[in-house]
């Protein structure tokens, strides 16, 4: 049995009560689902700034109404001190994913995605100090890699951030640190690199690059790649991000204080996904054989991203058990319903 099951089992066992902020969204509604499967106590907030109520609904039909009955969703926004220090009110683990997400968007209106992800962290993360959760656990980023050069990205080394998004997602590791040597409140980071999986959204400016050409494909509309399609990224499944937020919610004091890369440690160009996509949707019957159109590249983006990520599994047991293409044909059957019933 690895680290991961271990501490399932334990969960079972012994349910906690977890903070799930930005619960409506992607990441959020997939940590709801699986905790309620643990059978643990869920406290959701959201705002509905970019989440779903249709996510919530649908974790509603994948659990059983008992686990549902455990589930308290907060509509408020992070930006108000009081709906924090509701929130974490008899919490044991928070895990905070509430923040507007995109490098354009971020660009755009770099004064709401401020508000959001700094001033909503620092007022989350203060209400959970001060209520004494067990442990706190945030979303942080790749883009705090900026434009260092080395690859594989190793935690120590970052450069300078490339949009306003990294410096919100940076500003969250360095409140983070302060809160361990002022208070003594150590949490843990988690730099997500391109997670994808079910419920994350097709549609709008700001859409991911697997949901946006997936359901592109689907509505036969053109797909664009921008650059030449050799930028690459370290794309990694949903189930392997659910994996280290409870590895990371749960673990000891030493292995806290401290930011993980969270991935697969692999790296595909953007033209390697656009044909794996393609033939997973094949595979599902939906002929797709259009050749994408190629485009400038994007302000902000870097070229290649690809995470280290042994200290994750050394310290935290963490062990990806999905690789990019088996995530891709999980999620696409969930694409061709949304987009095509
Ligand atoms: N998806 C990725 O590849 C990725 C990569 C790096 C980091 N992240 C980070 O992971 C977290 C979750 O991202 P996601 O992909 O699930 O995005 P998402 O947009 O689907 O989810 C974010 C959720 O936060 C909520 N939210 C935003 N502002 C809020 C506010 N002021 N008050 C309350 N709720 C608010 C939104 O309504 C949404 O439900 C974010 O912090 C994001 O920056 C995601």
């Amino acid at each position: 049995m690895n680290k991961y099951e271990q501490i399932q089992r334990t969960l079972i066992e012994s349910p906690k009560t977890w903070l799930v902020t930005g619960v409506a969204g992607f990441i959020g509604s997939n940590l709801l689902e699986t905790l309620l499967k643990l059978n643990q106590v869920v406290v959701g907030l959201d705002n509905f700034a970019t989440g779903h109520q249709r996510n919530l609904d649908e974790v509603k039909i994948l659990v059983s109404d008992k686990q549902w009955s455990h589930f308290t969703f907060i509509e408020g926004d992070i930006r108000d001190t009081k709906i924090c220090q509701q929130a974490v009110t008899g919490v044991d683990y928070v895990l905070h994913q509430a923040a507007l997400g995109s490098v354009p968007r971020s660009i755009v209106d770099p004064i709401t995605s401020n508000a959001a992800n700094i001033t909503g962290f620092l007022n989350m993360l203060d209400a959970s100090k001060e209520a004494q959760v067990k442990s706190f656990t945030y979303a942080a980023s790749s883009s705090t890699y900026g434009d260092h050069p080395e690859l594989p990205k190793v935690e120590e080394n970052i450069g300078n951030p490339l949009s306003p998004y990294a410096v919100t997602k940076y500003v969250n590791e360095l409140y983070a640190g302060v809160y361990a040597r002022t208070y003594g409140f150590k949490t843990i980071g988690l730099r997500y690199f391109n997670v994808f999986g079910p419920r994350q959204d097709p549609n709008g400016a700001y859409a991911a690059v697997i949901p946006k050409w997936a359901a592109s494909m689907l509505r036969n509309e053109k797909v664009f790649i921008n650059g030449d399609g050799e930028t690459s990224r370290d794309f990694c499944f949903i189930a392997n991000t659910v994996q280290m937020n409870i590895l990371a919610a749960t673990a000891d004091s030493e292995a806290k204080d401290q930011v993980y890369n969270v991935a697969l440690g692999d790296r595909t160009t953007l033209n390697k996904l656009y044909f794996s996509i393609q033939s997973a949707l094949n595979g599902l019957g939906f002929l797709h054989s259009e050749k994408p159109i190629y485009r400038d590249f994007r302000v902000g983006d870097v070229r290649h991203s690809q995470a280290d990520i042994s200290k994750a599994k050394s310290k935290l047991g963490y062990s990806p058990q999905y690789k990019i293409d088996q995530g891709i044909e999980s999620v696409m059957p969930w694409y061709k319903k949304l987009i095509c019933s």
